[in-house]
């Protein structure tokens, strides 16, 4: 008998579901939500209405192209930590609902774990133990991988992700929200060794990049008092510089964590592994010091319900299951 196992992702302003069948992903319908955009960031209280006008189509949307109905379900997995709070609520009580219903096990997925399992949905797949560089707009990790279900977080953020540094920099420069994609677009025809932005000397294995948008802060100060259309005229070239920037923070902590474990299975992950320069710069990096490298297709690096249920296949295998009066959590570590 095939396990076939629905999954559902509502920690942000994703409202996602999947089903995995054996370990392969049938479907992945994602709905997003525009409501956003006018107010430069993710509003927590309309996510949670909107997940909540989402979710039972995407649900039904994610059964029908998998080819299956409810009752062929063996288990309902969901986004149990970290996220927001009221998004994930709405996750979690349509699974366990479905769950009670169904009279099938649920499983709770932590949703940091899931992005680095992304990198199993396809192959090629890493080998054990493997390290991945988490990117997203809430974290900043270097994970390194024991098992699918062993995991170890070895260097992360101490202020802000790289994806709030892509974001937080975009705004700067009067861009709409979320300003990750829009600089990598403009990036895309710009000169990175145009403009001069500090790296941090962070030690050990942890990032920082609130003084990469403070210098960015006066960078533009100082510019736009010298010529008022400067962003304007020169757009292409400051997002390339920025983004050269937050690359080569995040890969030269790789180097030094591949260098101090030993390790050359390198994987990256999160939102942040869909910018165009850090998986131009991964393979790069990779050639250079000889690392096999990964990077998931790019509907599985933001966020997805297939990562979700990938994490739950394997939860599913060691009969991780959790009772029916789990609740959700902003932050939990894994
Ligand atoms: O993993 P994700 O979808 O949601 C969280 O769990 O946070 O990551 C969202 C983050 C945002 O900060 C967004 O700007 C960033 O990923 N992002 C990008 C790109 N695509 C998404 N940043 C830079 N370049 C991109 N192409
Ligand atoms: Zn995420």
């Amino acid at each position: 008998m095939p396990v076939n196992i629905l999954a559902i992702e509502s920690s942000c302003d994703e409202t996602s579901a999947a089903v995995i069948a054996d370990g392969k992903i049938l479907s992945n319908i994602i709905a997003n939500q525009s409501v956003h955009e006018q107010y430069g960031g993710v509003v927590p209280e309309l996510a949670s209405r909107a997940h909540q006008e989402n979710i039972v189509p995407v649900v039904d949307a994610a059964l029908k192209k998998a080819g299956m109905v409810p009752a062929d379900l063996n288990a309902i997995a969901f986004t149990q930590s970290p996220g927001l709070i009221g998004s994930l609520l709405v996750g979690s009580c349509f699974a366990k609902s479905m769950a009670l219903a169904l009279d099938v096990p649920l499983i709770a997925v932590h949703h940091m774990q899931a992005h680095v399992l992304a990198n199993f949905i396809e192959d090629p797949k890493p080998a054990f133990p493997f390290l991945c560089l988490t990117v997203s707009g809430g974290h900043t990790q270097i994970v390194l991988c024991e098992s699918p279900l062993q995991m170890r977080v070895i260097g992360e953020t101490t202020d802000d992700a790289a994806g709030e540094a892509f974001d937080k920099s975009a705004k700067l420069l009067g861009l709409p929200y979320p300003g990750g994609p829009l600089i990598d677009k403009y990036a895309k025809e710009g000169d990175p060794f145009k403009f001069k932005f500090p790296e941090p000397q962070i030690p050990g294995l942890n990032f920082s990049f609130s003084g990469l948008k403070t210098a960015i802060l006066y960078f533009l100060q100082d510019n736009r008092a010298k010529q008022a259309d400067f962003v304007e005229a020169n757009l292409r070239d400051i997002c390339a510089s920025i983004q050269h920037r937050i690359v080569t923070i995040l890969l030269n902590k790789l180097v030094k964590a591949s260098q101090e474990t030993g390790v050359r299975e390198i994987s990256i992950a999160g939102g942040v592994s869909a910018n165009s320069g850090l998986r131009q710069g991964l393979k790069e990096y990779g050639e250079k010091h000889q690392w096999n490298v990964y990077i998931p297709k790019f509907e599985y690096c933001t966020d997805n319900a297939a990562m979700i249920a990938m994490t739950a296949h394997y939860k599913y295998l060691a009969g991780a299951f959790s009772p029916l009066d789990t609740i959700p959590s902003a932050r939990a570590a894994f």
